[in-house]
C-alpha cells in the first residue's frame, strides 16, 4: 500500500458519519483555480464519508456552491444560482443547499439571514473536513450549522484530492495571504499564509506521475511566498522538478515581490519548468500602486520584467490589471497604458475596480474603508475597453511572432470548435494551440510547427520528423 493509499484509509476511519445513508452530492465551483482544487478536496472528504458525488443537479440530495467573492459580479452570480437551484428542484424542495468558499467567510450572516435563500449550511475554506458533520447536523435544530473558522495551519496535506481526469493536476502548496492589497478581499476570506511541507508536495507529485498526469500546477494565493521550515519557493520548485516523469510544471498566482533571480535562473535551466509567469501589475501609476499597498513601483515592476526576459528569453508573461481604483485620474490611467505598452505582456486580465464592502459582521477591504468608489462606471468601462484594445494588438503581435517556430504541445482533447479532426492543447508557455490534424492521444506531447495566430490562440500542424 502506498503512503497515499494509507492516507486515504486513515481518512476513511476518521470521517464516518454517513455510513448507512448514501446521500448524493453535487458540487459547483466558481472563482479561481484554488477553488477548483478545493472542490476536489471536498469530493474526497465526502466520498470518504460515504456520500456519492453526482454530476447532475437534478439527482442531488445536497447541492454545494464553492463560491468566489473577489468582485461583486461573482457574488451576484451565486445569489442568482441559488434561486435557480430552488426552481430546478421544484416545489417540494427537499434539497439541502450549502455555501462553501470565499463568500462563506464574508457573507455568512447575509446568506443565513436571508429567508428566501433557505441556505442549510455553510463552510469556509479552512473547514471542509467538518462538512460531513455540518451536513449531518442540518435540520436538527433551528440554527443552521456553519463553520467559517480560519486556520493558521490547515493545508489539507493529508487529503488526496479526487481529481478530474485530464492532463493537468492542481496542488495547493500554500494557502492564504498576508499582503492586504487594499482592494482585495482574499486575506479576509482565506486567512493567513501557511505552507505545506516539501516532502508532502513531492510525495504527491510522484503519485501524480504514477496516476498518469503529465502536468502539475502549483497553487497558492501568493504561491511564490511559499515558505517551509527549510525551503523557499525556489527550493520547492527544484525538488518538484527533480521528480522523474513530471513533464510540465506551472505555478500560479505569484506576487512580483517574491521573484528572486535564483527562481528565474532555475526556470531557465529546467526543461520541465514551463516558460510562463503570471506577473500581476494591477496599476502602472506609483500613487495608485502605493494606495493599493502593492509594495513596488512601476519602475521596479518594469525592471523585473526586463530581468525575467533576460534570464528566460522565450518567456510568456501574463498579468492582471485593475482600472478605476478610487481617485485614479485619466493621467494616472495613461501611466497604466504606458506600462502595458512597455511591458509587452502576452495577455492580460483587465478588471473594473469593485469595492468589497463587508458582509454583516465581517471586515471590509482597506480600500473600501478608506476611499470612496469615485470613478464612475462609464469611465471604468471606457478604461477597460481602451486597455483591452491595446493589449489585444500586443497579444496578436506576440502570438504572430511565433509563426514558423517549433513548439511542444501537450494534447488536452480532440476536436476544436471548428473541426472534429483538430487537436487542442497548450504549448510550453501555456498558450492555447490548435493543431489542424494529426494522430494523437490525450496526454501526448506533440511537436508542432506554428502556422498561424489569433489574439486567443496559436494554430499549428504536426511537424514532419
Ligand atoms: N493572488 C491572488 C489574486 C486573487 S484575485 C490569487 O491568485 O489568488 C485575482 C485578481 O483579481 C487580482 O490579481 C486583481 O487583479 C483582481 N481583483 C482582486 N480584487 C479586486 C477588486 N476588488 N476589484 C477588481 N479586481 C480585483
Ligand atoms: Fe489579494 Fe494581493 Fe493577496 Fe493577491 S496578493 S490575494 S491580490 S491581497
Ligand atoms: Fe475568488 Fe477566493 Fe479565489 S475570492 S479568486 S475564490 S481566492
Amino acid at each position: 500500500m502506498s503512503n497515499i493509499e494509507k492516507k486515504i484509509e486513515t481518512q476513511t476511519n476518521k470521517i464516518s458519519v454517513n455510513q448507512d445513508n448514501k446521500d448524493k452530492v453535487f458540487v459547483e465551483t466558481y472563482g479561481c483555480q484554488m477553488n477548483v482544487y478545493d472542490t476536489e478536496l471536498v469530493k474526497r472528504i465526502l466520498t470518504t464519508a460515504n456520500y456519492e458525488i453526482v454530476t447532475q443537479i437534478e439527482s442531488a440530495d445536497v447541492v454545494m456552491l464553492n463560491t468566489c467573492s473577489v468582485r461583486d459580479n461573482a457574488n451576484r452570480k451565486v445569489y442568482n444560482r441559488i434561486h435557480t437551484i430552488r426552481q430546478i428542484k421544484g416545489k417540494e424542495n427537499t434539497v439541502k443547499i450549502g455555501i462553501l468558499g470565499c463568500m462563506a467567510t464574508n457573507f455568512r450572516k447575509n446568506l443565513l439571514d436571508d429567508s428566501k435563500l433557505k441556505i442549510d449550511f455553510i463552510a469556509g475554506p479552512d473547514s471542509y473536513k467538518q462538512l460531513p458533520h455540518l451536513i449531518a447536523a442540518t435540520g436538527e435544530q433551528q440554527e443552521k450549522p456553519f463553520d467559517v473558522t480560519l486556520s493558521e495551519f490547515e493545508t489539507y496535506s493529508d487529503i488526496y484530492p479526487m481529481r478530474e481526469k485530464g492532463v493537468n493536476a492542481w496542488i495547493a502548496v500554500m494557502r492564504g495571504c498576508n499582503n492586504y492589497c487594499s482592494f482585495c478581499v482574499v486575506p479576509f476570506t482565506r486567512g493567513r499564509e501557511r505552507s505545506r511541507s516539501p516532502e508532502s508536495v513531492v510525495e504527491e507529485v510522484k503519485q501524480l506521475v504514477a496516476d498518469g498526469y503529465k502536468q502539475v500546477t502549483l497553487l497558492g494565493q501568493n504561491v511564490n511566498s511559499y515558505k517551509s521550515e527549510e525551503n523557499d519557493f525556489t527550493e520547492l520548485m527544484r525538488q518538484v522538478s527533480d521528480v522523474e516523469g513530471m513533464e510540465r510544471i506551472f505555478f500560479t498566482s505569484p506576487h512580483p515581490k517574491d521573484f528572486p533571480t535564483k527562481l528565474l535562473t532555475l526556470m531557465s535551466e529546467r526543461d520541465n519548468i514551463c516558460n510562463q509567469v503570471h506577473m500581476p501589475l494591477q496599476a502602472g501609476n506609483n500613487r495608485i500602486l502605493d494606495m493599493m499597498n502593492r509594495t513596488y513601483t512601476k519602475e521596479e515592476f518594469l525592471t523585473l520584467i526586463e530581468e525575467t526576459r533576460r534570464i528566460i528569453p522565450n518567456v510568456v508573461i501574463t498579468t492582471d490589471i485593475i482600472v478605476g481604483f478610487p481617485t485614479e485620474t485619466e493621467e494616472e490611467f495613461q501611466d497604466t497604458m504606458d506600462v502595458v505598452k512597455k511591458a509587452q505582456f502576452d495577455s492580460a486580465f483587465i478588471f473594473k475596480y469593485s469595492e468589497r464592502k463587508a458582509g454583516k459582521g465581517a471586515p471590509s477591504t482597506l480600500a473600501a474603508k478608506r476611499y470612496p468608489d469615485d470613478v464612475c462606471e462609464e469611465d471604468k468601462k471606457d478604461r477597460v475597453i481602451r486597455l483591452n484594445a491595446i493589449q489585444s494588438e500586443i497579444t496578436l503581435q506576440k502570438n504572430s511572432a511565433h509563426i514558423g517556430e517549433t513548439h511542444t504541445v501537450l494534447i488536452e482533447k480532440k476536436g476544436s470548435k471548428k473541426s472534429n479532426d483538430a487537436y487542442v492543447g497548450r504549448n510550453q508557455g501555456n498558450k492555447l494551440t490548435i493543431i489542424a490534424d494529426g494522430d494523437y492521444q490525450v496526454g501526448d506531447i506533440a511537436t508542432v510547427s506554428i502556422t498561424g495566430a489569433t489574439p486567443h490562440a496559436l494554430m499549428g500542424k504536426p511537424k514532419a520528423v
